[in-house]
């Protein structure tokens, strides 16, 4: 099985069970939990989250990732691939959906949280270009710390950013008849 083997799809209510059951044993493992199903389904609720569901062709699912996306940030919540899946290209393949998908909405970042002590995960965000931005102290439960991780998409051109500030006053401005 190769990632080529992978279909990737909009995850819904009906994978929950299988995003919970991979969360418990591959991200909050020894953890108390914070993602239980009621959290799950109040997140899926959200206009702005994706639920992205990597599966076999015979529907298997292999993994998923939970992305919020921001005004300028996306915030990739979860991310797990089953366990006897990993290093295939299924967690990357995942994530450049994620990003291309940022990119379309002109989000400029991404930003995860990795526990300190997931040296695989780290790795593998450091693979794809993801910068190691912050020590977050305790922030699992006090327990464990995390690493945030952030991957700058593009940056906003500040002489774009001031000509469509300037744009939209003025359209504003034509509207109220304030010109
Ligand atoms: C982290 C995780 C999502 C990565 O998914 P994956 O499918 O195993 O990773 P991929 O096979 O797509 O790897 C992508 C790249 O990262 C690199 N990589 C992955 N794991 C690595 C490791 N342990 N050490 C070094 N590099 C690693 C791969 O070599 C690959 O590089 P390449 O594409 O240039 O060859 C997966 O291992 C997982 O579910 N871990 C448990 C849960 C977790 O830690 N989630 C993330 C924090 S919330």
């Amino acid at each position: 099985m190769s990632s080529q083997d992978i279909v990737l799809r909009p995850g819904t209510l009906g994978d929950i069970q299988f995003v919970n059951k991979l969360t418990r044993s591959q991200i909050e493992a020894g953890l108390p939990k914070t993602w239980n199903i009621p959290r799950l389904i109040r997140c899926l609720r959200k206009p702005d989250v994706v639920l992205l569901l990597a599966h076999l062709e015979d529907d298997e699912p292999v993994g998923f990732a939970l992305m919020e996306y921001q005004d300028q940030d996306a915030h990739l919540n979860l991310l797990a691939v089953e366990p006897n899946r990993q290093g295939r290209g299924i967690g990357r393949l995942m994530i450049e959906w994620l990003e291309k998908t940022a990119r379309t909405a002109a989000v400029s970042r991404v930003v995860a949280e990795v526990r300190v002590d997931n040296r695989p995960a780290r790795a593998f965000y450091q693979r794809l270009g993801y910068r190691e931005s912050e020590l977050l102290q305790g922030y699992y439960q006090g327990m464990v710390s995390a690493v945030r991780v952030e991957h700058r998409l593009f940056r906003p051109n500040p002489k774009e950013v001031v000509k469509w500030d300037l744009f939209i006053d003025n359209y504003l401005c034509e509207l109220t008849g304030e010109l």
